[in-house]
């Protein structure tokens, strides 16, 4: 469903991204391990097409369509949803409004709010002074409603305490059953893999994929020896 193909980005003149080659097929979800500023949630808003992120090489190609030079609002149309890691506040828009907008189902709207304990904000400008934990159950409850065929999910876990992930890890395991919906999964603390069932995952390192392998062998591994060890892995390094 999502094929990179030797991916280069640059942001501000700056190369953060160097020849990166991965493909996710319909119906399964990857993670994506590394360590902090090594260039993933780069690849996640590359893939989304914001502004500020030039792809200097390579092709991004989403159900068979080559989108480097989609706008995002395309690319959303076409299926692509993000999770952000940092969720931006919107002042004057209410998560009722845009629930409405992304959704035409009441009951649906409904049944979303009550799962991820929302039901509360929903009068409330969208993520302005919810708490960390408010705020990535609020952007899980605006992506689910968008529907989206492929998610893209930043750090959907962090700072959120342990009960929340549950709820979230549920949530998110139930959407992804559906065998039309991929996702592609960044995560530090791994607690997600206890939710959703990922069949491969990779670690980026100073902007280049190393590994390629079992998510939770993977983070076992990153756990005990740290991420210079993916250098050195016994996993065939990624072309
Ligand atoms: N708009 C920008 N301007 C300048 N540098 C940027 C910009 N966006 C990203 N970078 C740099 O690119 C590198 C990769 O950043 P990125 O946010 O992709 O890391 P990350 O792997 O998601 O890290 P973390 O685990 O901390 O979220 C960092 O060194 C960051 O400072
Ligand atoms: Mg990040």
């Amino acid at each position: 469903m999502l094929e990179v193909n030797g991916l280069s980005v640059e942001v501000e003149g700056k190369l953060i991204l160097d020849n990166i080659h991965f493909s996710i097929k319909k119906g399964e979800a990857a993670v994506l391990f590394g360590p902090n500023g090594s260039g993933k949630s780069t690849l996640i808003k590359t893939i989304m097409g914001f502004a500020g992120y030039e792809v200097t090489k390579g092709d991004i190609i989403f159900k068979g369509k080559k989108i480097n030079d989609f706008s995002t609002e395309q690319r959303v149309k076409l299926g692509l949803g993000i999770m952000y890691q940092h969720p931006p506040a919107i002042r004057g828009v209410k998560l009722s409004q845009i629930a409405r907008v992304l959704s035409k189902n009441e009951k649906d709207i409904r049944l979303m709010s009550e799962r991820l304990a929302l039901t509360g904000h929903l009068d409330r400008d969208i993520n302005l002074g919810f708490s960390g934990g408010e705020m990535k159950r609020s952007e899980l409850f605006q992506v689910i409603l968008q529907n989206p065929d492929f998610l893209l999910l930043d750090e959907p876990e962090s700072g959120v305490d342990l009960e929340n992930i549950g709820i979230m890890g549920k949530v998110l395991s139930d959407y992804l059953r559906d065998a039309a919906k991929s996702a592609l999964m960044i995560t530090h603390t791994g607690y997600i893999l206890e939710y959703v069932k990922a069949k491969n995952s990779c670690v980026m390192i100073e902007g280049k994929l190393w590994c390629v392998g079992n998510p939770k062998e993977m983070f076992e591994s990153i756990r005990k020896y740290g991420y210079d060890k993916c250098k050195e892995c016994v996993c065939p390094r990624v072309k």
